[in-house]
């Protein structure tokens, strides 16, 4: 195959907010406790906190960090995980059927996030709690002084206030499985309730409502409408959560930004629709709080803990194993996002280490990178500045899924600060190489200045993997560009990822 790529600098789709470079900690599995927490293991700082760990974050780029869940936080009491961690309680975590120590809690990840030097991102209890206990929780993080609460957290140790700028209303409340979970009029208006005391504290807080935790959920779309209806006024973003997995068609799962790409153009006509009724002049963007690969059905048929006796701590759940295949889709995923960068300004991969993550981590032993980071790792690096929609002439082929596919999809990003353009392209095509034919003669700096480089990820066995007995089986490898005057010429293997 051949696909022709134009970049313009005029084709301008939005500012790419960093936010959408940003990832998720829960307390699920071993994300917190032998994963970025292990103390004794001999990487580990004076705070417990492996610095391999904090190292491949760093490297990885990530901007803000959500936290502390996902399902987790719908039972969480954020009391219990401050002050003298020997006095914290052990409680049950009956989204994942374990039992959290405490150990770890809210100073404690953002003495971590200082050390990696990211955001914090913080969701509030909506499910087995309420607005009072989320004023609560604000004014212990963000108040500078002169309350019991403020003045609790600096006897704890903090005297400046954690000053979180972004806050989720609670996490997936359209799903049945979710503690506390509530039909869209019920949870409306009580995110609504919430965001407008949130912002009668501070009204420059970035308030994320739940959107649906899936498009194939049976109340998405009329959920975000009702939800909206209630709190437009009052948040700033709406949620989008999306996972996808190989279930045996490959050509569709590499189309799965096709069904991001959907996702999203759905969830923001709802949402302007909805700004159209109220004849408001605000827009509400989209925070995709959480996007990955999942074996989302191993889990349900392998993984699941049961027992009433049975509550143990940092199990092994989720530590899916990312294939090649798994991280083309992946790095297309990142594709979809930054073709949207002017409405989806905020974004979370979920999850960071060990729990459908791309770092991993043996107790005692190494941590190591999975196929998936490379492409978050390169594109958070240079996917800087402005992004810029690429037309592209591509061949399409035929998925079970998704009707007539393009083989190539691709996105450009131009960083005005260093004057570097980057493009990103995904060959989906699973029967040869594709040829891309790039032309630069729109560029105002000429094409002559540039030193064009690109490099690939994909490989001859779809299934290869990073694991604990070969760590760098695979990485990014530098592909040839050919270059004729404003023309740049790149082959793309079979089923690839790539960054020119
Ligand atoms: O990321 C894993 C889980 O997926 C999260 O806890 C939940 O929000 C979603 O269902």
């Amino acid at each position: 195959h051949t696909a022709h790529l134009t970049i313009r600098p005029q084709a301008v789709i939005g500012t790419i907010n960093p936010r959408i470079y940003g990832s998720f900690i829960e307390h699920l599995g071993r994300a917190v406790y032998d994963g970025i927490y292990e103390p004794g293991h001999p990487l580990a700082d004076a705070a417990g906190f492996r610095t391999d760990v904090i190292e491949l974050v760093k490297e990885l780029g990530v901007s803000a960090i959500r936290y502390p869940g996902g399902n987790f936080v719908s039972g969480f009491k954020w009391e219990d995980s401050v002050g003298a961690v020997e006095e914290r309680p052990s409680r049950l975590d009956l989204a994942w059927h374990s039992t959290e120590t405490n150990q770890i809690g809210l100073h404690e990840f953002q003495d971590w996030l200082d050390r990696v030097g990211s955001e914090l991102m913080l969701a509030v209890n909506l499910g087995t709690r309420g607005t009072a206990e989320a004023l609560e929780l604000l004014e212990y993080t963000n108040l500078h002084a002169g309350t019991a609460l403020a003045e609790q957290r600096i006897a704890n140790g903090r005297t400046k206030p954690l000053d979180v700028r972004i806050w989720c209303l609670g996490n997936e409340m359209d799903g049945p499985w979710q503690l506390g979970h509530r039909p869209a009029e019920d949870y409306g208006k009580l995110a609504a309730q919430t965001a407008r005391a949130m912002k009668q504290f501070d009204p420059e807080l970035e308030l994320v409502v739940c959107g649906s935790s899936s498009s194939t959920m049976p109340t998405f779309a009329e959920w975000e409408r009702v939800v909206l209806s209630h709190s437009y006024d009052a948040v700033d973003y709406i949620s989008c959560h999306a996972y996808y997995e190989n279930t045996g068609d490959l050509g569709s799962f590499l189309a799965s930004g096709v069904d991001m790409d959907r996702f999203i153009r759905s969830v923001l006509a709802t949402a302007d629709q909805v700004k159209a009724v109220r004849g408001s002049s605000k827009t509400i963007d989209i925070s995709f709080d959480e996007w990955n690969i999942w074996y989302n059905t191993r889990f349900e048929n392998i993984d699941k803990i049961q027992g009433v006796r049975n509550w143990p701590k940092a199990p092994r759940l989720l530590e899916d194993v990312y294939t090649v295949a798994d991280a083309v889709v992946f790095g297309s995923l990142l594709i979809t996002l930054l073709k949207h960068a002017d409405r989806v300004t905020s974004a979370s991969l979920a999850q960071l280490v060990n729990v459908i993550a791309p770092i991993m981590t043996e107790p005692g032993g190494p941590s190591w990178r999975q196929t998936t980071f490379f492409p978050f790792a390169a594109t958070s690096a240079h996917a800087r500045g402005t992004a810029l929609d690429v037309t592209t002439v591509t061949d399409t082929y035929e998925t079970g899924r998704f009707g007539d596919v393009p083989i190539l999809d691709a996105v450009a990003a131009h960083d005005e600060a260093t004057g570097h353009y980057a493009v990103y392209a995904v060959n989906r095509s699973m029967d040869g190489p594709t040829e891309i034919v790039v032309d630069l003669s729109a560029l105002p700096e000429g094409a002559e200045g540039l030193t064009p480089s690109a490099r690939v990820l994909n490989d001859p066995d779809l299934d290869a993997a990073n694991t604990l007995q070969d760590p760098e089986r695979v990485t990014l490898r530098n592909l040839p560009v050919v270059r004729h005057g404003a023309t740049l010429r790149i082959t793309l293997p079979a089923v690839s990822w790539a960054e020119i």
